[in-house]
């Protein structure tokens, strides 16, 4: 008869077999490759010793293709909770070296207990990928276990935050439970997402491409938007999931974290005076705006690559969590295109469903034109912020820089979209449209019967900018609660976010509404 001390060495033995996964061979394959294993990532992603592992002795059930003579303890995900930065999460890491952290029914069921547990204690669940897809050996099972986590993906939004990061590969229909996830973070070198690999898509279409190419972080972060980060390597990104918790709250109940802030709150950034160019076909640089008023000139930027023309990300006033969406007159003028609006709207959007306010750094000339964007849906991309914006029951700040004009003034959160407070700068130009177009529109019949239509136009326009390129006719309706001087937009804006910390909003009681998706 066993001992109690036999039984906990067999208790010590079996965790020391779980630890080594797949094997120590398979964790230098790992290595190589320039990946790390589950546990090492668990360990550098949470504070040190925080982990508590579960389902530790979990084996498949399969007993196809010889499964029932391979059992690895833990099968292929490691599972658990600990904290970041002392504030609980909840954690699966998918782990490559066994069975390619393909997904089994078994594994299926570790991911959903940490998601029913980080739904029932209101807590962050982020999910480290690295996966072969579903376990071919076990069929339907394997697609139903996806299926589970899919549901709970979608049941948790707009409840616990939810963050991805891409370690490895993510193919297959695997690539929707990231997507359905609040924020993907992938690693580049490392890491690729498609639907389908190089190989059928050389069957299909005849196309030669690299798994880099297809789906790779870089193709991601700048030409579909699918990633929200492109992380330089695997440490990185486990620290921007860092990052991005400190500045997210547990749950949809609770306030954004507050953080102690040394940057005084009236430091005037006598730059902004001087910022805006003489002429408005010159740009100048948002980021230089942003940086000049936000704390300490901290900024996380989201979407960084993507549709460049916006600019969206957190940031912090008086030590409180705020999401930033700025116009970026530097690219494009700073116009709202469809993937311009698709990213603002998902972000706004975030920010809403967890309490986190939005300052809006408005200089927009308009939306742009063409059958580019006509036949790309602009007009549904266009509606999606112009819902978000409207929808968004959270503290709300504007402040226009420069242009808004026409459509797009509308849609960046202006103040019959519920704009709590719209303030502008003197240089603000708010119209229905620029002073060229207005005349080309209203002047088109004088300017072709005149001897000298150049200079009916120049009068006209001339006499369009000194009536509307300025804020006063927003203001003197309210629709611009101040005129504000540039440089002190830092201080301006943190005392409206402090008048308007006890903000109650609610919308129409309702099912839920049809966002034009
Ligand atoms: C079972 C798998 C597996 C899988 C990999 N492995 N993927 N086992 N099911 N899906 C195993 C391999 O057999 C191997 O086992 C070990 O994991 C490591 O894989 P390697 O191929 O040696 O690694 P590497 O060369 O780095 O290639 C990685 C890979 C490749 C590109 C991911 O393994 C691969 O193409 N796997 C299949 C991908 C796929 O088609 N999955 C199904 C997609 S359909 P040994 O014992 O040799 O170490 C899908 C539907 C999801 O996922 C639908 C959700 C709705």
């Amino acid at each position: 008869m066993s001992t109690s001390q036999d039984k906990i060495k067999e208790l010590i033995d079996k965790r020391i077999e779980a630890r080594l996964g797949g094997g120590e061979k398979a964790i230098e394959k790992q290595h190589a490759r320039g990946k790390y294993t589950a546990r090492e990532r668990i360990a550098q992603l949470l504070d040190e010793g925080s982990f508590e592992e579960l389902d530790m002795f979990v084996t498949h059930r399969c007993t196809n293709f010889g499964q029932d003579k391979k059992h690895i303890l833990g099968d292929g995900v490691v599972t658990g909770f600990g904290t970041i930065e002392g504030r609980l999460v909840y954690v699966f890491a998918q782990d490559f070296t066994v069975f390619g952290g393909s997904l089994s029914e078994t594994m299926a069921q570790k991911i959903c207990k940490v998601m029913d547990l980080g739904m029932k204690m209101g807590a962050p669940v982020i999910g480290l990928n690295d996966s072969g897809g579903a376990r071919i050996q076990e069929g339907i099972n394997a697609l139903a276990g996806y299926a589970e986590i899919f549901e709970r993906n979608i049941l948790a939004s707009g409840v616990v935050p939810q963050i991805s990061a891409i370690l490895g590969p993510c193919a297959g229909g695997a690539v929707y439970s990231p997507a359905l996830t609040d924020f993907i973070i992938m690693a580049k070198g490392i890491s690729y997402m498609f639907l389908t690999g190089p190989t059928v898509v050389k069957t299909v279409t005849g196309e030669d491409v690299t798994q880099e190419q297809l789906g790779g972080a870089s193709v991601h972060s700048s030409k579909s938007g699918v990633t929200h980060f492109a992380a330089e390597n695997g440490e990185e990104a486990l620290f921007l999931i860092r990052k991005l918790i400190s500045y997210i709250p547990q749950n949809n109940l609770e306030e954004t974290p507050l953080v102690a802030c040394d940057d005084p709150i009236d430091r005037l950034a006598d730059n902004l005076n001087e910022i805006i160019p003489e002429s408005a076909k010159q740009s100048y640089d948002m980021y230089d705006v942003i940086s000049s008023v936000v704390d300490n000139g901290e900024f996380l930027e989201v979407h960084k690559d993507w549709a460049k023309n916006i600019i969206i990300g957190f940031a912090r006033f008086n030590g409180q969590s705020v999401g930033i969406v700025a116009n970026q007159p530097k690219v494009l003028a700073g116009v709202l295109d469809s993937n311009a609006s698709r990213k603002a709207a998902r972000f706004v959007r975030f920010c809403d469903a967890f309490n986190i306010p939005l300052v809006t750094l408005v200089d927009v000339p308009g939306f742009l034109p063409g059958t580019g964007q006509e036949y790309n849906g602009v007009i549904t991309h266009g509606a999606k912020l112009l819902y978000a914006f409207g929808e968004a029951t959270v503290p709300k700040v504007t402040v226009t820089l420069r242009k808004s004009y026409g459509g797009a003034h509308i849609v960046m959160s202006c103040k019959q979209l519920r704009g709590d407070i719209n303030y502008a700068w003197p240089t603000a130009e708010i119209a229905v449209m620029g002073a060229e177009g207005a005349v080309g529109v209203l002047y088109a019949k004088e300017m072709k019967a005149a001897a000298d239509p150049a200079a009916v136009k120049k009068e006209k326009e001339d006499e369009y900018r000194k009536l509307f390129a300025n804020p006063y006719q927003a203001a003197k309706y309210g629709y611009i609660d101040d005129v504000i001087e540039p440089r002190n937009t830092r201080f301006r804006i943190i005392r409206a976010l402090q008048m308007l910390a006890t903000k109650k909003l609610s919308n129409p009681a309702k099912k839920h509404g049809n966002i034009p998706l």
